[in-house]
């Protein structure tokens, strides 16, 4: 018999969305009864949150789980939950003889009955979108940190032709605005000085009555919120009323995700995206017109099916136009069950990667300049962790980079700064007021 598990671990990977979920699974078992684990003690259950969205990614889980198996033969319980156990389902549990229950992202609010099966000899599986929504039977928010996360949409409708998120996070569906508004304020209210709305097409996020501006713009009303952001966005669902919100909502921070994958009008027909490289562009200046000191990142797949080496130029080419102030880019790896996977004229390792080179080479010039640019300017940060060297501390300017400063501040201040020097990630600065001093 398997003991009933006092205490817990949850590890999340990929993206924002995986971090906000690995946080409620957190809160739930907390609300359980049981103790989060100390960084690097045991475990009595272990939950390993999960990505597909590469292959990479996603045999990075098996790994992981081999290696809960600790020196003297035991295991913790564990859970296989999201991305990875969507797709795989009961899959999984052959894979690895190890995973006790399999839960995926729509279905997590289930885990503590699922621990309890694992308890009683079962190895359970739930992979269900079901209609009854895991946020109805969550724990209220209690506790944040300065800068939070919280999802108002899940989902895509779009299928892109490379990605497995529509298998994996199921159809476009938003959460009602007085959810939302509700956990808003509980997080505030725990601390949150820093919202980022989420949503895998989070600009897509509707009710009968408004879109994601009438959104921002309910919630800058909550008082002691200061920054509200939100990620990652559609470029055909950069609506004009969305835009107009980055010029007149104080709150609203100038930065904006806007992955464009490709600057190759027959890569991005190829991969379904329902943009142009025109459109891209059209919305991009209007977004500068409306905030013209906005930062724009984005993110870039090189070596889709295809791709020539005039496409893999056009994509550089737009890396200039935009200038973009941060980006993620990725090699193509073909996902089971999307259509880009068995398309002919996959591009060799060889040439993917020499390609990324060049691209990453290119984005991080772009990302200095960005960070150049603010160099001798005074900024607000907002603190969110400590840095490496003794009273260094970092914090967020509002165009989300990290400047190192040296301060007796706490975490969750927003100080003035002025920064001095400028990495491609990261700035350093000084506070204000020594500098006038
Ligand atoms: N291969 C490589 N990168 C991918 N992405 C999504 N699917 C794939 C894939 N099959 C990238 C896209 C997306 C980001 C989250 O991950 O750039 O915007
Ligand atoms: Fe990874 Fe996509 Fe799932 Fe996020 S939604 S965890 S990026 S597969």
């Amino acid at each position: 018999m398997t003991p009933s598990p006092k205490s817990f671990r949850v590890k999340s990977f990929g993206c924002q969305m995986n971090v906000y979920d690995g946080e409620r699974m957190a809160e739930l078992l907390g609300a359980e009864g049981m103790v989060a684990a100390a960084e690097g003690a045991d475990a009595d259950l272990v939950v390993l949150n999960t990505c597909h969205i590469r292959e990479k990614a996603a045999d990075r889980a098996y790994s992981d789980v081999g290696r809960l198996r600790r020196a003297d033969g035991s295991k913790p319980i564990i859970a296989l939950a999201g991305c990875v156990a969507q797709a795989e389902g009961e899959e999984a549990k052959r894979r690895s003889k190890m995973i006790d229950l399999v839960v995926g992202p729509q279905a997590y609010h289930r885990l503590p009955e699922m621990v309890a099966e694992v308890v009683g000899g079962k190895r359970p599986v739930d992979t269900d979108m079901p209609a009854i929504s895991k946020f109805d039977v969550l724990p209220v928010r209690q506790r944040s940190g300065p800068s939070a996360f919280l999802t108002v949409q899940e989902g895509c409708d779009k299928f892109c032709t490379y990605c497995v998120v529509p298998s994996t996070r199921g159809a476009e569906v938003s959460r009602p605005a007085g959810d939302i508004v509700t956990e808003a304020r509980a997080l505030v209210d725990g601390g949150a000085r820093e919202i980022t709305l989420l949503g895998q097409n989070v600009n897509a996020w509707a009710n009968e009555t408004q879109g994601l501006d009438g959104l921002i713009r309910t919630l800058a009303g909550i008082e002691g919120l200061e920054r509200i952001r939100y990620t990652t966005s559609h470029p055909t669902d950069m609506t004009d009323a969305l835009i107009a919100a980055h010029a007149d909502v104080p709150k609203l921070m100038p930065y904006l995700h806007l992955p464009v994958q490709s600057g190759s009008d027959r890569i991005l027909k190829a991969m379904n995206r329902s943009h142009s490289v025109a459109s891209y562009f059209a919305t991009i200046d209007k977004v500068r017109a409306a905030r013209p000191d906005i930062a724009i990142s984005g993110d870039f797949i090189v070596g889709f099916p295809g791709e020539t080496e005039e496409n893999f130029a056009d994509t550089l080419r737009i890396v200039d136009a935009v200038r973009y102030a941060a980006a993620y880019s990725f090699k193509y790896s073909p996902r089971p069950g999307t259509p880009a996977a068995t398309m002919s004229d996959q591009v060799p390792a060889a040439v993917m990667d020499e390609r990324l080179q060049r691209l990453q080479a290119r984005l991080a010039e772009h990302s200095t300049a960005f960070n150049r640019a603010t160099v001798g300017k005074a900024t607000t940060i907002l603190i969110d962790r400590r840095g490496r060297l003794p009273g260094q501390m970092i914090g967020k300017t509002p165009w989300l980079q990290s400047v190192f400063v040296e301060t007796n501040a706490k975490i969750g201040d927003m100080i003035e700064v002025i920064t001095v020097s400028a990495l491609p990630n990261s700035l350093g600065g000084v506070l204000a007021t020594a500098k006038a001093a």
